[in-house]
C-alpha cells in the first residue's frame, strides 16, 4: 500500500527531566486518514502531538509534517495545520462569532465564518457568549477554530472528553465530514468506541512506547479469536483460568473479570456449575462482542475510563 505521507515520525524521544514521556516511537499518517493515538493517562499522547505541532522540540528522532520539519518558529507550517489543544481556554465574554473572527484575523486567508458556524452546527449560537456554551458546543467551537485557516491536517487532542453521548456523536459527524473533505485528522482519545467508529488506524501508546499499530479491525483479528465473558464475583479469590474453553483471564480495575473463551457455552456451563455448588459467588455474567477495548485491555492491562 502506497500512501502519501502527511506526518512521519521516526524514533521520536521526548524527556521532561527524568521522565521519558515518549520513548522512541515511529509511525506515519497518510493523507485522508483519521489516525488515532490511544493510551492511558501519561502515555505520551499529548507530548507526541505537541512535537508534531512544533510546540515542543524532540530530544531525538525526526518528524516531518506536510514535507516540513515542525518547530516553534516554523510559522509557514503552522498556517497549514489546524490545532485543538487539550483543554482549550476561551475569552468567556466574547460571542461565538467574535471568537471565530478573532482567530480568523490571525491568518492571511481563512474559511468564511458562516461556513465554520455551519460545520460546527453553531449557527443558532453565534451571538451567545462563549462562557455560556455547553461542554459539547464549546468543543465544537474548538474544532471550528482549528478549521479557521482551512488546514490540510487537523490535530485534535481529546476532542470529545467529558461530552455526553449525543454531543460526542455530533463531534464524530463533524470529524467524519472533515475526512469527507479530504483532510487528514490526527486525534487522541480515551474512548475505544470512538476510535473504532472514527479511525482508519490507531496507535496504542503505553509508557511512551508503541504497543499496537493498525486498523481497529486488524488489531482485533490479530489478538482475539475468543469471546469475552465478563464475570463479577462476590468474593475476590477464585481462579477461573482452568475452566473449559478459557484461554486468557484479565481482571480490570473495577474488579470485573474478563474470560476470553474459545468455547463460551462450555465456559458458562462450568461457571454456572461452580455457582450452584457455592464455590463462587456469581454476581453478574455477560457475553459481549470483541472490541478494540479488549485489545487495549490486553495490551495495557487497563480499562480506559474518565
Ligand atoms: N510539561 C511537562 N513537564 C514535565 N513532565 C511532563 C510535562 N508534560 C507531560 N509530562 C509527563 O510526561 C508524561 C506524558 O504526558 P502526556 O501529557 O504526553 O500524556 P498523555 O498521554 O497526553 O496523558 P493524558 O491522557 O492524561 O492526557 C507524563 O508522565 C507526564 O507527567
Ligand atoms: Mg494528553
Amino acid at each position: 500500500m502506497e500512501m502519501e505521507k502527511v506526518v512521519s515520525v521516526e524514533g521520536l524521544v521526548k524527556r521532561y527531566g527524568d521522565t521519558t514521556a515518549v520513548d522512541g516511537i515511529s509511525f506515519v499518517v497518510g493523507r485522508g486518514e483519521i489516525f488515532g493515538l490511544l493510551g492511558p493517562n501519561g502515555a505520551g499522547k499529548t507530548t507526541t502531538v505537541e512535537c508534531i505541532e512544533g510546540l515542543r522540540v524532540p530530544d531525538a528522532g525526526r518528524i516531518e509534517v506536510l514535507g516540513e520539519v515542525p518547530s516553534p518558529t516554523n510559522y509557514a507550517l503552522k498556517a497549514r495545520l489546524g490545532i485543538q489543544l487539550q483543554g482549550t481556554a476561551f475569552l468567556s465574554r466574547l460571542t461565538v462569532e467574535e471568537t471565530l473572527r478573532l482567530f480568523a484575523a490571525l491568518y492571511p486567508r481563512h474559511r468564511p465564518i458562516p461556513e465554520l458556524l455551519g460545520l460546527a452546527a453553531l449557527g443558532e449560537k453565534r451571538r451567545a457568549q462563549v462562557g455560556k456554551l455547553s461542554g459539547g458546543q464549546r468543543q465544537r467551537l474548538a474544532v471550528a477554530l482549528a478549521l479557521v485557516n482551512d488546514p490540510e491536517l487537523l490535530v485534535l487532542d481529546e476532542p470529545t472528553t467529558g461530552l455526553d453521548p449525543q454531543a460526542r456523536r455530533a463531534l464524530w459527524d463533524l470529524i467524519l465530514s472533515l475526512k469527507g473533505e479530504g483532510r487528514t485528522v490526527l486525534l487522541t482519545t480515551h474512548y475505544m468506541e470512538e476510535a473504532e467508529e472514527l479511525c482508519d488506524r490507531v496507535l496504542i501508546l503505553d509508557h511512551g512506547r508503541i504497543v499496537a499499530l493498525g486498523s481497529p479491525e486488524a488489531l482485533i483479528a490479530e489478538h482475539f479469536r475468543e469471546t469475552p465473558i465478563e464475570v463479577v464475583l462476590g468474593d475476590a479469590g477464585a481462579d477461573l483460568s482452568g475452566l473449559p474453553g478459557v484461554e486468557r483471564v484479565v481482571r480490570d480495575k473495577e474488579g470485573t473479570i474478563v474470560l476470553y473463551s474459545a468455547a463460551p457455552v462450555e465456559t458458562i456451563q462450568a461457571l454456572s456449575a461452580l455457582s450452584h455448588r457455592g464455590e463462587i459467588g456469581l454476581r453478574d455474567l455477560r457475553l459481549r462482542r470483541v472490541s478494540l477495548e479488549d485489545v487495549y485491555l490486553l495490551l495495557t492491562g487497563r480499562r480506559i475510563r474518565e
